[in-house]
Formats: C-alpha cells, structure tokens, sequence
C-alpha cells in the first residue's frame, strides 16, 4: 500500500480549480457562484474561495495553476456520512421484522466473517473506495470486535486517503460467542489501537470507542469505556441509542436502575461532546434535554430508520432546540452509501412538514463536521480549511438532463438566478453516485478524475 501512501503525503502543485461552487455557510445560507474559484495550497488547504472575477481582480491566482472544469461541472464539499457499518457492506438490504432480529438472522453472522483477514481485506477496499466514490470524505464507521479487521480497516483507510472516525466495534454480552470477548480483554485491544492509530496523518484518522449498544454491554465494559473517555478525552464515542421499541424494553430489564436508555450511558460518563449517538429515535424530552446539555451529537439515519421501520426522527425539534446532529446512511440498516439519498429520505421522513433543502445540505455537509467538532478543519471552503471537496457532474445521471445532452433539472433558471435552493433541489431529490465526478480529500485527487 506504500504507492498510496506516498501519493497522499506528497506535497501538490497549487490549483485554482474554476467552475460553479456551492457550499454552505452555516445551518441557514449556503454560497453559490456560478463562475467561481476554489484555490488550493500545496498543504492541501484552501488558500480563497470566490467569484472568479473577484479573485482575477485582487490578483489571488498567482502561483496557482488554473484548472477549468466542464461547463456543468458543480464543486460541493466532500459529504460527512456520521454513522455507517464497513461489515454491513455485503449483507445490506435482508428486509427483517424488527432490530433485533435483523442483527441475529443476517448482521452477527456477516461481521463473524471478519475473523478472515483476507475478507477484512477485501471488504475493507471495497468500503473505503465506495465511499469515495459517493461523495462521502469523512465517515464515522463501525467495526467488528475482530483485532486484525480493525487495523486492516485502519490501514486501508490511511491508504486510499479516506478522513474517518472508527474504532473497534465493543461487546461483551448478548451476541455469539464468535463477535464477544470478556470486558477486559476488549477494553485492552481498543485502548492499543486506540494508541496507534488516534490522529494519525495529520488528524485526517480519528479513534472511537464504540459499544455496539447497550444490549451487547455489560456494566464492566460500560464502566472501563468512561475511563478510557476520561484518559483520552480528545478520542470520539461512537454508539447507538434508542432506536426502536423492542430494543429499549430489552435495555429496561437489563439495567432496571436506569431512569431512560440515555441514563445507561450517562451513568458510565459515555455523554461528552465528542460522543455521537445514531438513531435517538423514542428519546424523550427530557433525554433530549440531557444529550444537549452534554454536548453529545446525534446521527440521523432516515434511510435505516425506513428499512427497519424504527419510527420517525424528531428532526424538527432537533433543529429547534439546536442540538448538533450530522445524517448517517447507516449502510446495512440503510440500502446504500449515497448521502444524496439520504438527505432525500431526511425529507420524505418527515411527513407533515417541509425541511428546507439548505438545512439537508448543511446536514451533510458543514453540519456533519460540526457534529463531529471538525468545523474548523472540514465542511464548506473557508479559507484555511483543508480542501475536501467534490467534481459534480449534474447531467452524469441521465434523467437530470433533457434529451439532446441540455441541463434539465439543474436548469438554467435558477442558475441565471443565483439561487442555492433552486441547485439544491434535484440534487437532493434525483442526486446519487453517478453525480460524482471526482473526489478529493486534502486536495488530493482520490477518486475519479474532474474531467478538466
Ligand atoms: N443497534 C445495534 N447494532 C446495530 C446495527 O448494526 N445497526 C443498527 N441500525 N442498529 C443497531
Ligand atoms: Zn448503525
């Protein structure tokens, strides 16, 4: 994997990529130029972002090479997708009743296999190009409890360029005794790779201790992860909470002391701002109330929350009370990878209510850094922030463009118009990988090629 590695850390000649840009600003405006510039530094950060004209005017383009994309072509930034599974990749789309008995008939037996280090191998390339090639340049993944599959998964994604944010998948209770290893066991494996691999690469590879659930814990693993929160408090939290109905009565008889779900976790210390926590679909107010007094984010995965029939996210109260939440495609729950799809169903979740197309984006976007606490690093084209971004083609699907190769749906009106809303609208409603023309990550060309 060297070859990678190399041409990741290499230093690169400074661009100034020219073609429409849209990114956004904060959760209420994005920015879209139309003939507009996104100049990139040879460390790989954004050096300005503007109409072409104004950077042409205040002499920002010397030093840097000019790369005129295609006349359609659209840079966004690179998706943030805040909860997906590597393991699940193969077995996504097993229709089943409920939660629980998705994870025993088709999840355990497929995360099983991750004890061959060939499929690890093999399933971890797929994964991380995948993703890549979707648009998504920073994930928040799960695991297996498997040694060897973590540091193949690590290394994979060091290799290809991927920025995540994963960690050995953690159980000790409730699941086959292949996929389960006694607490202290656990706790010494995750804390070692924790080790090796926290920060790795300037930053662009982060750990996460990550409990599968509260199910598959006991109260000795609970116990040892808030101390490794409390050792490392730089290093994330990762875990699922409150996602279906079945799964809290089964989380009430096991810790009968705890008030509510978020109580468990909240009693080990597992709430901190570095902690997302997927689904929270039947949280209460007052478990909401908690998680955004701790500063924990939420990960929203309406396409999982369809397929499994977990119930609808309070995405408007989530908003309102401004909690931090990110959208996570939670592939295999989820059918697929495409954050497009994914902001799409965010909006058919919630039946009785328009959620502004501006808010979806920032959802994948800016929002999901924020949930992250990457902000300053990641998420729209800030200058000084390192440049994670993507080549759109808006007619690479063709049902987005009329017969005769003119623009459909991306339409000239609301490009005339300089309107945001109006771009956003068939990319969230029609968009999917086949938009994607290249990705970059740091400002290295890591999927596809711009077409420049
Ligand atoms: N809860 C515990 N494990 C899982 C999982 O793998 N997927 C989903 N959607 N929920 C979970
Ligand atoms: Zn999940």
């Amino acid at each position: 994997m060297s070859e990678f590695l190399n041409r990741l850390d290499a230093p690169i000649s400074p661009r100034a990529y020219r073609g429409r840009v849209l990114h956004a600003l904060n959760a209420e405006e994005s920015c879209y130029w139309q003939d507009g510039g996104l100049l990139v530094d040879s460390e790989g950060r954004i050096a300005a972002c503007n109409d072409w004209a104004a950077l042409e005017k205040s002499n920002r383009l010397g030093g840097f090479e000019v790369v005129s994309l295609p006349p359609n072509a659209l840079m966004v930034p690179g998706f943030v997708d805040l909860h997906v599974h590597l393991p699940q990749m193969e077995v996504a789309g097993c229709q089943e009743a409920n939660l629980l008995s998705w994870l025993e008939r088709h999840i355990f037996s497929a995360e099983a296999r991750f004890a061959d280090a060939a499929h690890a191998q093999a399933v971890s390339r797929w994964f991380f190009g995948e993703l890549l090639k979707n648009g998504t340049t920073t994930a928040a993944v799960f695991l297996t409890s498997h040694n060897d599959a973590t540091r193949i998964a690590f290394e994979t994604a060091l290799a290809l360029g991927n920025r995540v944010v994963m960690g050995q998948n953690l159980m000790d209770v409730n699941a086959p005794d292949a996929l389960l290893k006694p607490a202290p066991q656990m706790l010494a494996e995750t804390e070692a790779h924790c080790e090796q691999w926290h920060g790795r690469d300037r930053g662009r590879i982060q750990y996460a201790w990550m409990p599968r659930f509260a199910i598959t814990s006991s109260e000795a693993l609970l116990a040892g992860i808030g101390q490794l929160r409390q050792k490392y408090p730089d290093v994330y939290l990762h875990t699922h909470l409150s996602e279906q109905l079945g799964e809290i009565e089964a989380v009430r008889a096991q810790f009968p002391w705890a008030t509510d779900y978020t109580d468990v976790y909240q009693r080990f210390g597992l709430l901190a701002p570095k902690t997302i926590l997927a689904h929270g679909i039947h949280l209460s107010d007052d478990e909401l109330g908690r998680i955004h007094v701790a500063e924990s984010a939420l990960a929203h995965c309406p396409c999982s929350n369809f397929f499994l029939k977990s119930g609808r996210f309070r995405l408007l109260d989530v908003l309102a009370r401004r909690l931090r939440f990110g959208l996570g495609s939670d592939v295999g729950a989820g059918p697929e990878l495409s954050m497009f799809k994914v902001m799409k169903d965010a909006q058919f979740m919630q039946a009785d209510a328009l959620v502004s197309l501006q808010s979806l984006f920032y959802a994948a976007t800016l929002g999901g850094a924020r949930a992250l606490l990457q902000e300053d690093r990641i998420g729209n084209f800030e200058p000084g922030k390192e440049a994670d971004f993507l080549v759109l083609d808006p007619l690479g699907k063709s049902c987005m463009a009329l017969p005769g190769g003119e623009a459909g749906s991306l339409d000239a009106q609301s490009v005339a118009q300089n309107d945001p809303e109006g771009i956003l609208s068939p990319l969230v409603y029609m968009g999917d990988e086949r938009l994607v023309r290249a990705t970059y990550v740091r400002g290295r060309n890591v999927y596809g090629n711009s077409g420049a």
